[in-house]
């Protein structure tokens, strides 16, 4: 942020304001924890208030107050308690102590703007220090500005005041330069100004947004400065609200991957998490989800209708249609499905593949291992270019405990195979088709049940006649 650093002669003080309870979006949870792109309201905008460098960055919690903290924990913020959410400008004031003997500017933030930018930020503080105010109010113009405060100028442009939506006039409200809730403010002035607020408006709260009018009394030089997009500084105060950024972003995210090399066959049915990366020249299909921290390598292929949470692909790794992946590693040149399932730290080796219906829960499958059908895979460690026939399962769980399975390099594991864990099949055996194994095979071995075959001739016409006669 060299922008940032050039203009900040004085240091940077940060109140983001969190305590609210977000009662429009009628929910049990803060309205800050909710998520866009799979990370909560409040970590947003806290990473992008942290690009600023400020010299203290305190969160306002009430509503929720252990949750929201919770959630902030690895962002190494102060958090100041608002015991009672009794507006705005109270919410700042709780935070009161954590500035005591601050000298410096305030950037006061809603955790609720998300789409914020820190380009956006540096340039708004950048302002504030070069005209050298008091005050400065980030505005945007809207075509519908719904319940946003608004922006109240003099016939010379000045800035007087900022009235929201429910006290405003019919003529106040049809301005559309609104609110942005985001604050540049001198820490002197505004400590003092907030001792002043009274609760006189429609919601008998005490608003943050007077402090304008006060600076403006005061003769102290203040500043409502426009910001172009306007989408940037939009507020979340509703589910509706929350799904239309939503959109927002996650078109936001395609056109990053798009820049950088990724191809979506129908982009619109995609959904990306914030975390997740994808390699140059990967192909993602329709109705793909990608979720979590996953990490995905260059020139994989991605079929569609899939799932992917967490997990580590690498590169040239092929998955068909229809395949869940969770927590799992998939190594360079390997294949999954199509509706196969892999969870739970399960791995598969470079150029390893699992086929139809086949599940892996923490197991290794080597190199150019195959499990090409059904099958279940379950606390197995498998080596490499082994052969797992179509209906393999490994017994794990006896009811009490789970238990391993081993098997070596090259062993061939017949059709319809069940293998009693824990078991160890060692390097280059070979189970016959339909075996139960239920002791250690060594290397080299055959294994097979013994059984004998019946072939009944006219079984079936004795078997119809008999039904016949009792019904
Ligand atoms: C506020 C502004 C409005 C502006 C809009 C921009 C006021 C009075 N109004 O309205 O002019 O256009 O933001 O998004 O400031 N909070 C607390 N404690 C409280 C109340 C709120 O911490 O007692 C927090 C909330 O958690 C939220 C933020 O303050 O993160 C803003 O509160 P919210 O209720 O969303 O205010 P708006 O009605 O959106
Ligand atoms: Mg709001």
């Amino acid at each position: 942020m060299a922008d940032t650093d050039q203009h900040q002669a004085q240091p940077l003080g940060v109140i983001i304001l969190a305590a609210g309870k977000g009662t429009r979006m009628r929910s049990e949870r803060a309205k800050v924890l909710h998520h866009l792109a799979g990370k909560p309201l409040l970590t947003r905008v806290v990473q992008t208030c942290h690009r600023l460098h400020p010299s203290r960055l305190v969160v306002v919690v009430g509503h929720q107050a252990a949750a929201v903290q919770e959630a902030c924990r690895e962002d190494g913020v102060v958090f100041a308690l608002q015991k009672e959410q009794r507006g705005t400008g109270d919410a700042v004031r709780a935070a009161t102590q954590q500035f005591a003997g601050f000298r410096g500017d305030m950037l006061i933030i809603s955790g609720d703007v998300p789409l914020l930018t820190s380009r956006t930020l540096a340039r708004f503080v950048a302002d504030h220090h070069a005209h050298r105010a008091t005050l400065s109010v980030l505005t945007a113009q809207r075509t519908d500005p719904a319940q946003y405060g608004r922006v109240i100028r003099h016939a010379n442009g000045q800035v007087v005041r900022i009235v929201e939506a429910r006290d405003a006039s019919a003529q106040e409200r049809s301005v559309r330069e609104i609110n942005t809730g985001i604050y540049c403010v001198a820490a002197d002035f505004l400590f003092s100004a907030l001792d002043r607020l009274q609760p006189t408006n429609a919601q008998g709260e005490y608003y943050l947004t007077d402090i304008v009018a006060a600076a403006v009394r005061a003769g102290l030089p203040t500043r409502a400065v426009l910001t172009p997009d306007c989408h940037e500084v939009e507020g979340v105060n509703s589910r509706q609200e929350l799904a239309r950024m939503e959109t927002t972003r996650q078109e936001q995210l395609r056109r990053q991957w798009m820049d950088a090399g990724v191809s979506f066959e129908d982009a619109q049915t995609v959904y990306l998490s914030e975390e997740a990366t994808i390699g140059p020249d990967t192909v993602i299909g329709p109705n793909t989800h990608i979720k979590g921290k996953t990490v995905i390598g260059s020139n994989c292929q991605i079929d569609g209708n899939t799932y992917i949470e967490n997990c580590t692909i690498g590169d040239n790794v092929r998955i068909y249609f229809s395949v869940v992946l969770s927590d799992s590693q998939l190594g360079d040149n390997s294949s999954a499905g199509p509706f196969s399932h892999m969870r739970g730290g399960a791995v598969l080796a470079p150029h390893a593949e699992i086929g139809n219906f086949v599940e892996v829960k923490k197991s290794t499958i080597g190199e150019r291992t195959k499990a090409k059908h059904l099958a279940y895979i379950g606390d197995a460690e498998i080596g490499r270019e082994a052969n797992i026939g179509a209906g393999t399962i490994t017994c794990n769980y006896d009811g009490f405990r789970k238990h391993k399975t081993r098997i070596g390099d090259r062993v061939q594991v017949g059709s319809d195979t069940t293998l009693v864990a824990p078991l160890t099949v060692n390097d280059d055996a070979y189970i016959a088709t339909a075996t139960t194994v239920r002791q250690d095979v060594p290397a080299g071995a055959l294994v097979f049940n013994r059984r004998q075959e019946e072939v009944r001739e006219g079984w079936t016409a004795a078997k119809r006649d008999k039904e016949k006669k009792i019904g």
